[in-house]
């Protein structure tokens, strides 16, 4: 049950424009249910496609869900192994389903480890959704802040290199414009289930002045109204940007 309507985040005009969620706490969700930990992917999956839907019809107009790090190749092949085959799936049902909800998918992060099937599956849906108005879904998949910045200061060293701009012309805006997710505005609010208290590499640059909002419920557990209380608890936060 909603208990925080739309139109109640209207009158607050306390709605974020770009949320941020740290999908985590799969493999706990399961364990403590004596499941392997594929399960709990299967179902934070299943969780991440309830939630988009949510923030879409409530008005969100960005939202990144980081669904694989750049770390996340550390675990064992069966995990990694099974995370791609879930995202292939997913990616192919997302194709028909976003497609009747207007929302415009963007993949961030970097593509070349990928499977052919699936940098093929990621081109596929980025180009069907291009022309879509509504929301738009970044999906953080082997993505990683560090190294995305490190790609933004390769190619602007480039640019230095042939002559295209100089070094006293590198600014944020030149850095941000160079970032996955340029063009777009930060992330207002940042959300992380689980009950860890840190960002794991998430959007680095961008959450400078992010509100972050941590909740100790596990990725497959958590609801449109833990979504809901995350909003609440934004729409009281003073933001201040260095301001007074
Ligand atoms: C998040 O859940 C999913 C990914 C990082 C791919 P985890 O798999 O990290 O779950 P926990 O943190 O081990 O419970
Ligand atoms: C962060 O979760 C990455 C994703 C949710 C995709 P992790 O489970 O990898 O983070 P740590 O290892 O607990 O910091
Ligand atoms: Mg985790």
């Amino acid at each position: 049950m909603r208990w925080l309507k739309k139109e109640n985040h209207k009158i607050k005009n306390q709605l974020p424009v770009h949320i941020g969620i740290i999908m985590d706490g799969n493999g706990r969700w399961a364990k403590k249910r004596g499941l392997p930990r594929s399960a709990g992917h299967k179902s934070g999956a299943n969780n991440f496609r309830k939630i988009t839907r949510y923030c879409s019809g409530i008005g969100i107009k960005y939202l990144t869900i980081y669904a694989f790090s750049t770390e996340n190749w550390k675990r064992p092949e069966e995990e990694v192994k099974f995370l791609m085959n879930l995202f292939e799936q997913y990616i192919k049902e997302a194709l028909s389903d976003f497609q009747k909800e207007n929302i415009r998918i963007i993949f961030l992060g970097d593509k070349s480890k990928f499977s052919t099937n699936l940098k093929n599956l990621i081109d596929e849906v980025e180009k069907a959704s291009k022309t879509k108005t509504g929301m738009t879904l970044n999906i953080a998949m082997n993505y990683g802040g560090r190294d995305e910045i490190v790609k933004a200061v390769k190619s602007l060293g480039e640019e230095v290199k042939k002559g295209k701009i100089s070094p006293e012309e590198i600014d944020e805006e030149s850095i941000a414009g160079k970032l996955y997710t340029c063009g777009q505005p930060d992330p207002d609010l940042i959300i992380r289930p689980s009950g860890e208290y840190r960002l794991s590499n998430f959007l680095l640059w961008q959450s400078a002045y992010s509100e972050l909002i941590f909740m100790d419920i596990l990725w497959p557990d958590f609801s449109t109204k833990d979504l809901d209380k995350a909003l609440n608890e934004y729409s009281s936060r003073n933001r201040r940007f260095g301001g007074i």
